[in-house]
């Protein structure tokens, strides 16, 4: 039972953890100590310092925006864009392998 996620950061850097299914993308992110998602609020969804891109090809492989999420995605940063998400709500499912990249700034 596991998942990855390949993270890119805003200069290009990319690095690819393994972690389990049913982790988020932040936790797998917490858990190797990545530089470019504070998750301040550690997964509450009340601070949106854990925004990511997700990469176009991948969005759908991933639980739907909640409208809570799509309101904090409004308080991120930098500005949000069409495949903004909030890496505390995106739950892997066994196999998946998700590629996100952070955003320049969190906070
Ligand atoms: S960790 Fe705070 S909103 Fe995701």
């Amino acid at each position: 039972m596991s998942a990855q996620v390949t993270y890119t950061s805003s200069t290009g850097e990319q690095v690819t953890y393994e972690g389990a299914a049913g982790e988020s993308v932040m936790q797998i992110a917490m858990h190797h100590g990545l530089r470019g998602i504070i998750a301040e609020c550690g997964g509450s969804m009340s601070c949106s310092t854990c925004h990511v891109f997700v990469d176009e090809d991948d969005l759908e492989l991933l639980p739907p925006v909640s409208e809570l999420e799509d309101e904090m995605l409004d308080t991120t940063a930098v500005d949000r864009e069409p495949n903004s998400r909030l890496s505390c709500q995106l739950v892997l499912a066994d196999g998946c392998w998700i590629h996100v990249t952070t955003p320049e700034s969190q906070m």
